[in-house]
């Protein structure tokens, strides 16, 4: 049983950035020859790596991002984390990176949450502890060509809304002068590569008063991609709608999203979405892990505005399907498709 009591970490609970807090430890497991070592759960904060080694020089690199929560019955629980495992494995194939076997990842995964437990937010502070597994190609290369060494590192931190507010309604800005990925490039992988081609974006969107920026199919320019940290998602009636796209990365958040719009009845379409036809939307949010389900008041493009229910309360149904989503993450709602994954402490 894990529901026994704990002590917490002196934090200011609620009122959590998103952000990184030195905690006790991170876990690294070193990739030679072909295997991969035990895993070893270190206090230290840094790496020393090559000079020379290819993430630094050529972004071999993929991460992960997801939650544990505690539950109102006081267990500890990671949010389906075998789906990150598989996306991990799917960005590291793309790459050339070796594969991180599913067991040892979400092992990696309890042994530095274990290692961390009293910076796992208490139930009820409404803040989590975010994961991040990394997997750096390492071991000195200057060709071009893949690593001969891989690091993989799991480090947590403490996080409380991606975006000021939490669940509040935030403006959005179409950046069409600036694509995060390529039509048959690396976009619906979780590699650096993609973060770093995405920040002209969200800067420029910040620079002129949007939190978060939308892009745009870097094909056409027509269809509608992702937000720089999230999915789209729309409410059309009673239908829960989000882009098809080759270069968008596929949202654990959004996939369990629609499972959960059609347990409450919503008929739930993956396809192309126009920037155009945006208007016709009665709700949109941003969805992911970080951002949970941000909605979204405004949509400037050009010089369109595309607003959607009020400017500071989100929409009927974006909350139905956080409520939702929030309290099987809090248990307080049932696991009914056991997406939790409890974590011995
Ligand atoms: N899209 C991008 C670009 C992201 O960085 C993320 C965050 O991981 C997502 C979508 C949402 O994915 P997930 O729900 O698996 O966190
Ligand atoms: C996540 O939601 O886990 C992400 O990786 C998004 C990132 C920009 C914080």
């Amino acid at each position: 049983m894990t529901s026994r009591k704990r002590t917490t970490a002196n934090l200011d609970w609620k009122n959590l950035p998103f952000g990184y807090v030195k905690t006790n430890a991170n876990i690294r497991y070193y990739w030679r020859d072909g295997v991969w070592s035990e895993g070893e759960v270190v206090s230290d904060e840094n790496i020393s790596i090559s000079v020379a080694a290819p993430c630094i020089h050529y972004g071999q690199q993929a991460f992960e991002g997801l939650k544990v929560f505690e539950t109102k019955s006081g267990e500890i629980v990671a949010f389906r984390p075998e789906e990150n495992a598989m996306r991990l494995n799917r960005s590291c194939e793309r790459i050339f990176m070796p594969a991180i076997p599913e067991k040892l990842f979400v092992d990696a995964i309890h042994r530095v949450v274990a290692a961390n437990v009293e910076f796992v937010p208490p139930y009820g502070t409404g803040a989590s502890l975010y994961v991040r597994p990394l997997i750096i190609g390492v071991g000195p290369r200057v060709g071009l060509g893949p690593a001969e060494e891989y690091i993989f590192i799991v480090l947590v931190s403490p996080v409380g809304p991606y975006y000021k507010g939490g669940f509040k309604p935030v403006e959005a800005l179409v950046v069409e002068q600036f694509d995060r990925a390529a039509p048959l490039g690396v976009g619906d992988c979780k590699v650096g590569g993609n973060y770093a081609a995405g920040l002209a974006g969200s800067e420029y969107g910040k620079k002129h008063g949007f939190p978060i920026v939308l892009f745009l199919d870097p094909r056409e320019k027509v269809y509608l991609d992702e937000f720089g940290t999230s999915n789209v998602v729309a409410i059309h009636g009673d239908a829960y709608v989000t882009p098809k796209s080759p270069s968008i990365l596929p949202s654990i958040t959004n996939r369990s999203l629609a499972v959960i719009a059609e347990d409450l009845g919503m008929r739930v379409e993956w396809r192309q979405i126009a920037i155009d036809e945006v208007q016709y939307f009665s709700e949109i949010g941003a969805v992911g892990t970080a951002a949970v389900i941000t909605p979204v008041y405004r949509i400037r493009y050009r010089d369109r505005d595309f607003t959607f229910g009020k400017p500071d309360v989100a929409g009927p149904m974006l909350t139905k399907l956080y409520e939702q989503l929030t309290g099987i993450q809090y248990g307080e709602i049932e696991d009914r498709h056991g997406w939790l994954d409890v974590i011995e402490v």
